[in-house]
C-alpha cells in the first residue's frame, strides 16, 4: 500500500493554535504529515530553526492521537523538499480573504515549478480565523496575553525570550 504523505510547510514563528488545528485535521486525511519548518531568511525571526523544530515537536508530543506527525526543517525551495520526502500534497491553512492572494500566487508558482504534487487548502476553523504568528509576536512584545493564541509550551518559550 502506498503511504500518502502531506507536507505542511511554514515559518511557524511561533507555532499557534491555528497551526495545530491544521495538523490535527489533516492527520485524518493522510497517512503521514510532515510539518516542514522553513529556515527563515528573514533575520527578524523570534526563534531560530532549531528552536522552532523543538517547540513544535514538544507541542505535538503533548497531544493525544498525533503519532503520524513528523517535524523537519528545510532549506531552499519547498518544491525540492516536497519531492525529496515523496509527498503527494502541500497543505496550507486559509484564513480570511487577505490570505488568498498570497496563497494563490504561491500555489501557482509551486505548480509551475513542479506538477508532482497538489496544494490543498484547509479553511481555518471558525475560532482560529484571526490567529497569526506575527500578531502573537507583536502582542507578546507589548506585554499582552497570548494564551488564547498559542499552546502553553509556546507561551513558556515566549516568556524565555526578552520582550
Ligand atoms: O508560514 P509562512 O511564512 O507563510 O510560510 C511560507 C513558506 C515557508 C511556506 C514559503 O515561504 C516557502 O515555501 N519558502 C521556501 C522557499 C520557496 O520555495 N519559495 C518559493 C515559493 S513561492
Amino acid at each position: 500500500m502506498t503511504v500518502k504523505i502531506a507536507v505542511y510547510p511554514g515559518t511557524f514563528d511561533p507555532f499557534t493554535f491555528g497551526h495545530l488545528d491544521v495538523v490535527k485535521r489533516s492527520s485524518k486525511l493522510f497517512d503521514k504529515i510532515i510539518v516542514s519548518v522553513a529556515e527563515n531568511i528573514n533575520k527578524s525571526a523570534l526563534f531560530n530553526l532549531d528552536e522552532r523544530i523543538k517547540i513544535i515537536s514538544d507541542v505535538i508530543s503533548n497531544e493525544k492521537d498525533l503519532d503520524k506527525i513528523e517535524i523537519r526543517g528545510f532549506k531552499g525551495l519547498l518544491v525540492d523538499h516536497v519531492i525529496d520526502v515523496g509527498a503527494v500534497a502541500v497543505l496550507r491553512g486559509l484564513r480570511a480573504l487577505s490570505d488568498f492572494e498570497y496563497e494563490f500566487q504561491m500555489a501557482g508558482i509551486n505548480t509551475r515549478l513542479s506538477s508532482d504534487f497538489e496544494t490543498i487548502f484547509l479553511m481555518a476553523s471558525e475560532n482560529q480565523q484571526f490567529v497569526a504568528s506575527r500578531f502573537v509576536k507583536e502582542i507578546h512584545s507589548l506585554g499582552g496575553d497570548v494564551s488564547s493564541f498559542v499552546p502553553k509550551i509556546v507561551m513558556d518559550h515566549l516568556k524565555s525570550k526578552k520582550k
